[in-house]
């Protein structure tokens, strides 16, 4: 895979990149970290996801040691030494740095800045014209920094595991509480009719930066938009479901834990909220 990456400023293919192991980040999942694709070979609302960032890092109380202009740069500059033919995934991820064995963050020196360009596999068609399954994880999103990126994904990996074994596109996870949360590395939503039902925040759920978009439209397209808490049987009665990501953008939900959901086909609202995503992209790709 034609990949590139950056460690701080310098770029090396994908299998010569290193970062020392005694880096925190390596340690113990001391990092924050964003998740950007490209279109048209630019890197995607790069702004948005360096507030999300920079947010994450707050919570975590970790200092970014590079400001807008220069991360973007050098996102930009990455991109371009890769030229890829099809569009980027970018990950970029920022370390606690390198410290003593134990987890004292204060033991650690200057962050590193990461920054990964692969080719993103971009979902085939069909996908979207016939939907996915999904399963209910049997692993609880917890509340304590749920809305921040960080590096402890080990659910997330241990729920991307269960969805494989499953043979499912994607996993919902539901709070301690047993409140719907949100997808794996995707945020979801109910339709019933015109209403669209979201997780909130208070059901651990992040601010996916789609999600924004996607409810903006809805909003616009005077659909109803119900941020909240919602129990799983909220599922059994559902007309429509769909997820989204930055990567995977509108995503039709056809069947969950093997349940028909509506009609077992792509419904109206989700169509109409992935044609108007893909119309307001046009618009999007000319920020930053
Ligand atoms: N993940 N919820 C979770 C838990 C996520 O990890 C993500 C994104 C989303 C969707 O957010 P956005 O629309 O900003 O991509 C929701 C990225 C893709 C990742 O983990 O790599």
């Amino acid at each position: 895979m034609p990949s590139l990456i950056s460690v701080n400023g310098n770029i090396t293919p994908a299998d010569r990149a290193v970062i020392p192991v005694l880096d925190h980040g390596f340690l113990f999942g001391d990092s924050v970290y964003e998740t950007l694709r490209t279109y048209r070979h630019k890197p995607f609302l790069f702004t948005r996801h360096f507030v999300r960032m920079q947010r994450s890092a707050r919570s975590v109380e970790l200092t970014l040691p590079w400001d807008r202009e220069k991360l973007f740069a050098e996102v930009q500059r990455v991109v371009a030494a890769a030229a890829l033919s099809s569009e980027s995934r970018i990950r970029i991820t920022i370390t606690r740095g390198v410290g003593e064995v134990g987890p004292d963050p204060g033991t650690c020196g200057l962050p590193n800045v990461i920054i990964i360009v692969t080719p993103l596999a971009e979902l085939p068609e069909t996908v979207y014209e016939r939907g996915v399954d999904v399963v209910i994880s049997a692993l609880r999103r917890t509340s304590h920094l749920a809305d921040a990126k960080t590096g402890n994904l080990i659910r997330t990996v241990l729920a991307q595991r269960e969805a494989r074994v499953a043979g499912a596109f994607e996993a919902v996870l539901l709070t301690p509480e047993g409140w719907i949360s949100d997808g794996i590395t995707s945020n979801v939503y109910v339709v019933k009719g015109r209403k669209i039902l979201t997780p909130s925040r208070e059901a651990c759920s992040l601010e996916g930066i789609t999600r924004g978009i996607v409810l903006e439209l809805a909003r616009r397209l005077e659909l109803d938009v119900v941020e909240g808490l919602f129990h799983p049987g909220e599922i059994e009665q559902a007309d429509e479901m769909f997820l989204t990501s930055t990567t995977r953008e509108v995503v039709p939900i056809v069947r969950v834990d093997g349940r028909v959901i509506g009609s077992g086909k792509p419904g109206p609202v989700t169509a109409l909220l992935r044609k108007a995503y893909v119309r307001e992209l046009r618009l999007l790709i000319q920020e930053d």
